[in-house]
């Protein structure tokens, strides 16, 4: 998979040459290329506007769908991890039930806002109150992004005037930790969760944007970013922008210096030496990483996801587990040295020997 993607010059795809003449002059307004502006983050410019276009967690999605379709929305959780979609979805949500009418009749607030007890009493209240002429069946939809950041007062508060302006306002909360959203709240809304995304929607969606901005790229650069987000589209669209900005070229190499993570070709390198039960192999590659500057902590969480995609006996990669997350516990109560990181290696070495078994 090493080999390099060229790059696809996207206007001659949108040239249709095969058009008729008459319609040629309409082609060539079409054609009008608007300037590039730069500066746009990607993740705005390549935020979904509507609902099909959200990638990933299909049944969540296909049921605000049918919400939208219907007209009729309950109160909504929506709770998942980071960069997974969850705010996109509640904007396209309410952008596709209200059309015109978003501008007045939505309010949006997200944990910059001050949302204690006296904004849910003030300001929301009012925007509850307030009249709207809406369509027959549509409501006002108040969206609270980061829900979770709510205090437990302002949530109590929230409760009440759910229920008070039910006729009229429904309630859209998006959230990371849907336990951090207290109980009475929690059964007044409908859930739906949201989870990471794949690799593959994940891939599919980076090839997209990088070829219409007609980025230079190699399979492997976006395998990398891949690797680095973890699931969080957020992340790799931030990271693919950065690569592209800082070094005009996205392979590996770039993607991991702006990363800031240890290449995981030198992490692999260095669980073959301990599945080797070379240690002192091992232990050259661990101080090269240390001296480059990581952290212990940058170091393990490579290693951990390394070994967990690594192909060796199931028990070896269990017991690799395990010991990677100890000293992982141990780092993050503190005890954070190049030490914890040797004895890692030595102890992985010594299950190794498991390989006997
Ligand atoms: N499922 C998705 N499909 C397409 N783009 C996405 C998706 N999830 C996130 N993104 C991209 O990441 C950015 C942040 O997404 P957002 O909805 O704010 O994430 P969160 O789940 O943290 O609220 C969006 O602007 C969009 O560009
Ligand atoms: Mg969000």
């Amino acid at each position: 998979m090493l080999e390099d993607v060229d790059m696809i010059d996207i206007s001659s795809s949108v040239t249709k040459e095969n058009d008729p003449p008459n319609i040629q002059t309409k082609v060539n307004d079409v054609i009008v290329k608007t300037p590039v502006i730069k500066h746009t983050p990607w993740l705005e410019k390549y935020r979904p506007t509507k609902l099909d276009d959200i990638v990933g967690n299909e049944e969540a999605v296909s049921r605000l769908s049918h919400f939208a379709r219907q007209g009729n929305l309950p109160n909504i959780i929506i709770s998942g991890p980071p960069g997974c979609g969850k705010t996109t979805s509640v904007l396209c949500l309410a952008r596709q039930m209200l059309g015109d009418s978003f501008r007045e009749a939505v309010l949006e607030m997200n944990a910059s806002n001050d949302r204690g007890i006296d904004v849910v009493r003030t300001k929301i209240k009012m925007f509850a109150q307030s009249k709207v002429s809406l369509p027959k069946g549509r409501h006002k939809i108040i969206i609270l992004d980061e829900a979770d950041s709510m205090t437990e007062g302002a949530q109590q508060a929230l409760r009440r005037t759910m229920e008070l302006y039910s006729k009229t306002t429904r309630f859209a909360l998006a959230c990371n930790a849907s336990d951090k959203i207290i109980e009475p709240i929690q059964s007044r809304c409908a859930m739906l969760r949201y989870s990471k995304l794949n690799d593959e929607q994940l891939l599919k969606r980076l090839v997209e944007i990088a070829k219409t901005e007609q980025v230079s790229f190699t399979s492997e650069g976006l395998e990398a970013i891949i690797f680095t987000a973890q699931g969080d589209m957020r992340q790799a669209i931030n990271n693919l922008q950065s690569t592209v900005f800082g070094f005009g070229h996205v392979n590996s190499e770039n993607v991991f210096k702006v990363c800031d993570e240890p290449h995981p070709i030198l992490i692999r390198d260095m669980i073959e030496k301990c599945l080797k039960k070379d240690l002192d192999e091992a232990y050259k590659a661990m101080n090269h990483l240390w001296r480059l500057g990581y952290t212990a902590e940058d170091i393990l969480s490579v290693i951990m996801r390394v070994t967990k995609t690594y192909s060796m006996s199931e028990f070896i990669q269990l017991e690799f587990i395990r010991e990677i997350g100890l000293t992982y516990m141990r780092v993050s109560q503190g005890v954070e040295s190049q030490l914890q990181l040797s004895s890692l290696l030595a102890r992985l070495c010594e299950r190794a020997d498991a390989n006997l078994h």
